[in-house]
Order: C-alpha cells, then sequence, then structure tokens
C-alpha cells in the first residue's frame, strides 16, 4: 500500500475530466493536479516545447512525492510519453485518442476524432489509426484549434463556441459517422453542446474512465493503492497566476478547491 499521491497533468483544465473519473473510480487516492496555464494551449506547439513543459511539470510532482503520473492530455501523450517513460520511473499513465472502439462499434464505418492539430499529426495518432481503424474504416480527423481556450474561458453556450463547434462537426456529418472521438480532454466538458450539434444517434465516446481503470491496474501491480478509509483530498498546481482561473476550475470541479500559483 502507498499513500502518496498521484499526479495529473494537462496544459490547462481540461485534465479535469479525466480527474473526475480517477475520483470516483478510487475516492480515497490524495490527487495533486498541474494545469500549465501560463504555457497553454500545446494543441499547435513543436514538439521540443511540450516536451520540455512535460518533463518540467513532472518534476515538480516529483518534489512533491508523486507515486504514478497520468498526462490526462492527448496532445502531451501524442508527443512526450516516450521520453517521460525514458527519463522518470515512476508508473506513466498516458491519454490517447479512442480509436479503438468506435472503429469497433462503428455500423456505418465512418467515425470522427476530434483533438488538436499536434495530436492528429503525430505519429503515434498516425500509428493508432493503422493499427486499429483498417481500410473498411473511414476516419474523419478534425483538429479544432480554439476549442480548448472556449473551455478554459468557461464559456461553453458562447455563439463563438457553438459556431466552431458547429464546423468541427461539418466533416464528420458529411462522412456519415456514427461516432465521434473526444481526443483532447478539454471536450468533455462540451458533451452536452457536441451531441446538441451533431446528427441524432451518433455515440460520443470519451476514454477517461478507461484511463483512471489503467491507473487503478497499475497502482495494483505495485502494491500502490491507497487503500485506507480516508477520503481521497486534492490540490490544484497551476502555472501563472492560479487566482485568475479559480472560478472555472470550482466549475469544472463543481466545489470550492485551494488553488497554488507555480512561478519559474
Ligand atoms: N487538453 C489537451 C489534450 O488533451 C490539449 C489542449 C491544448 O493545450 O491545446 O490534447
Amino acid at each position: 500500500m502507498n499513500k502518496a499521491p498521484v499526479g495529473v497533468f494537462d496544459s490547462g483544465l481540461g485534465g479535469l475530466s479525466v480527474m473526475k473519473a480517477i475520483r470516483s473510480l478510487m475516492p480515497n487516492e490524495d490527487l495533486l493536479y498541474f494545469a500549465d496555464c501560463a504555457y497553454a494551449p500545446y494543441g499547435d506547439r513543436s514538439s521540443q516545447y511540450i516536451i520540455e513543459r512535460s518533463e518540467s511539470i513532472t518534476r515538480e510532482l516529483l518534489l512533491r512525492g508523486v507515486k504514478a503520473l497520468v498526462v490526462a492530455c492527448n496532445t502531451a501523450t501524442a508527443t512526450a510519453v516516450n521520453d517521460l517513460r525514458s527519463k522518470f520511473s515512476l508508473p506513466i499513465i498516458g491519454i490517447e485518442p479512442a480509436v479503438k472502439p468506435a472503429a469497433a462499434a462503428s455500423k456505418t464505418r465512418a467515425i470522427g476524432v476530434l483533438a488538436t492539430t499536434r495530436t492528429l499529426t503525430s505519429e503515434r495518432y498516425r500509428d493508432l489509426v493503422k493499427r486499429y481503424a483498417q481500410d473498411s474504416i473511414k476516419v474523419v480527423s478534425v483538429p479544432c484549434p480554439g476549442l480548448m481556450e472556449c473551455v478554459e474561458a468557461g464559456a461553453w453556450e458562447s455563439l463563438h463556441t457553438l459556431s466552431l463547434i458547429h464546423k468541427y462537426l461539418e466533416p464528420i456529418r458529411r462522412a456519415n459517422a456514427d461516432q465521434i472521438v473526444l481526443g483532447c480532454t478539454h471536450y468533455p466538458f462540451l458533451t452536452k453542446q457536441i451531441q446538441a450539434l451533431a446528427p441524432a444517434g451518433i455515440t460520443i465516446i470519451d476514454p477517461s474512465l478507461a484511463v483512471a481503470k489503467e491507473l487503478r491496474h497499475q497502482l495494483s501491480l505495485i502494491d500502490g493503492l491507497n487503500e485506507t478509509d480516508h477520503e481521497g483530498s486534492e490540490r490544484f498546481l497551476i502555472s501563472g497566476e492560479a487566482e485568475n482561473h479559480r472560478s472555472v476550475v470550482e466549475l469544472l470541479w463543481n466545489r470550492p478547491v485551494q488553488l497554488e500559483s507555480i512561478r519559474d
């Protein structure tokens, strides 16, 4: 058994969708969330930039004694997870677009993937599509610049947000896809809006729970689960001025939170 906290990070607040899944599956664990708001978004940055940020955040979380790391960011997973695994020796769980279950479930033989440009142009993503969506499945990969910013601003219902979603769904609609993969951890917070603007009956896939299950599995392998009765706590570290993000963090997490600014 290990009572140390689990570290979770994202470029911003989107990774809270993954942290919610972890919290629901593992109520005893203490969770330490790092939002890299001062350096976000990652979606259109170079690989080098994302690797450097991911390493620096991992060091910051290790200083605070985390026993495992969840990269709650598809973009950072696609770009930096191999590097992190080669440099740090704790269990590292990443997240990637759920192409496999979407392809397996599709009846129309067409699926849509919403993600950042960096994720969709990564080698890791190309391999994923090659491996799980063979020739007979059409994969419509839609980069969604600007959408994470809508979530960061808490502007889920704004006209700008809704028109971006409408635009990004267009190629998915045209391809008659019956599955939409949320390939960025910010987008689950827009599920209602995406559902409302997508063709009726389409299935939206969010892999957060699968990530939480993988974390639990990895911790169980090293006898690392917190098996006490205690109610898990959360701490939120934010690069830059944390207070600027309080209202949105509380909106996303649904309760008052303690924030800490990380300045370099
Ligand atoms: N939340 C992130 C992801 O899952 C990235 C958003 C961004 O920084 O562009 O890809």
